[in-house]
């Protein structure tokens, strides 16, 4: 299905890690360390993956990321994640983790870190796909809680390629987060974040100038304001777009009202992007195949789009 949407070379710059948890891997996990869960079976665990809002779906992703615990369980997250990249002519990941949602239960930020990073350098080798580990702030946590994250990251500075800021959107601006921001980029580390997904154009403003980003997340919500979009046309600020989950999350209605293809043609540097692949309903190629189903995306605006994410990586 969409052989030439997935024969495609492209990069992904928007996906969670922990949001790749698929429903068998995780029963997996959940068995191998001993823990009960509150769903019957994986049919019943998919039944669940029914989201109001982004809130309804966080609840559940922290959940689904307890059966996580060892190095092991995360290389093999890391490593089936890499596999579908093959699978789907991704060339190149920059992906998200979310140390704190590990570390506030007692794990180590050391075997989180170890599993993925492994997994990461053996997709180089074995399966030829590059890529940069980006570390991602809670803010639903208190900015004192990601300086204690970035301390115990620097020590591995080098396993990393950027920080960024995910979770609760709404109530929880940029604003909040300067000061780490600014902190790991005198370590020299560059900044991406999620921002007008939910929350207004105001908290993209604030992720430009305050944070200083490369990239914005999701981004969608810019389009509610003129000036904003000129800036990112003028600066070419690229937006990771991720159609599957906005639909998921409601923040369009349907795929068919998701503005994704008015964007690249008002001359936004937009990508297409997962997020929660596990949660979401596919991988690159179906976000990809669900915008030429619904929005009659053309193979030119296909080859834009994919040329952009590899355009948009920040490491090379
Ligand atoms: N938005 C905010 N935080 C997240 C998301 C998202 O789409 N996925 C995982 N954490
Ligand atoms: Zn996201």
């Amino acid at each position: 299905m969409y052989h030439w949407l997935n024969a495609l070379p492209k990069a992904e710059l928007h996906i969670h890690l922990e949001g790749a948890l698929e429903p068998e891997l995780l029963f997996r996990l959940a068995e191998r360390n001993g823990i009960a869960l509150t769903w019957a079976n994986v049919e019943s665990l998919r039944a669940a993956y029914a989201f109001g809002n982004l809130q309804e779906f966080l609840d559940l992703y922290y959940q689904g990321a307890g059966v996580l615990r060892t190095a092991q369980d995360f290389y093999d997250l890391t490593w089936a994640y890499l596999e579908k990249c093959k699978e789907q002519n991704v060339v190149h990941t920059e992906p998200f983790f979310d140390p704190q949602t590990h570390t506030e239960r007692g794990i180590a930020f050391e075997a989180v870190l170890e599993g993925i990073s492994q997994a990461l350098r053996d997709g180089r080798e074995r399966l030829g796909i590059s890529s940069g580990l980006i570390l991602s702030f809670l803010r639903h946590l208190p900015e004192e809680a990601a300086f204690r994250t970035l301390e115990q990251a620097l020590p591995y500075r080098d396993a990393f390629i950027a920080v960024g800021l995910d979770s609760s959107e709404k109530g929880f601006p940029p604003r909040l987060f300067e000061r780490v921001f600014a902190k790991a980029r005198s370590e020299g580390l560059p900044a991406v974040a999620h921002a007008g997904e939910e929350g207004p154009p105001e908290y993209v403003w604030e992720a430009l100038d305050l944070l200083k980003v490369r990239r914005i997340d999701h981004g969608v919500r810019a389009a509610e304001d003129p000036r904003l979009i000129q800036r990112l046309i003028d600066e070419q600020i690229p937006l990771t777009v991720c159609p599957l989950s906005n639909v998921k999350l409601c923040v369009f209605r349907q795929m068919s009202e998701h503005n994704i293809l008015e964007l690249l043609e008002a001359g936004l540097k937009v990508t297409v992007n997962s997020d929660d692949p596990a949660y979401f309903g596919g991988y690159v190629t179906e976000n990809f195949a669900a915008l030429h189903e619904h929005l009659g995306m053309t193979e030119d605006q296909a080859r834009r789009l994919a040329q952009n994410s590899l355009d948009a990586r920040l490491v090379h």
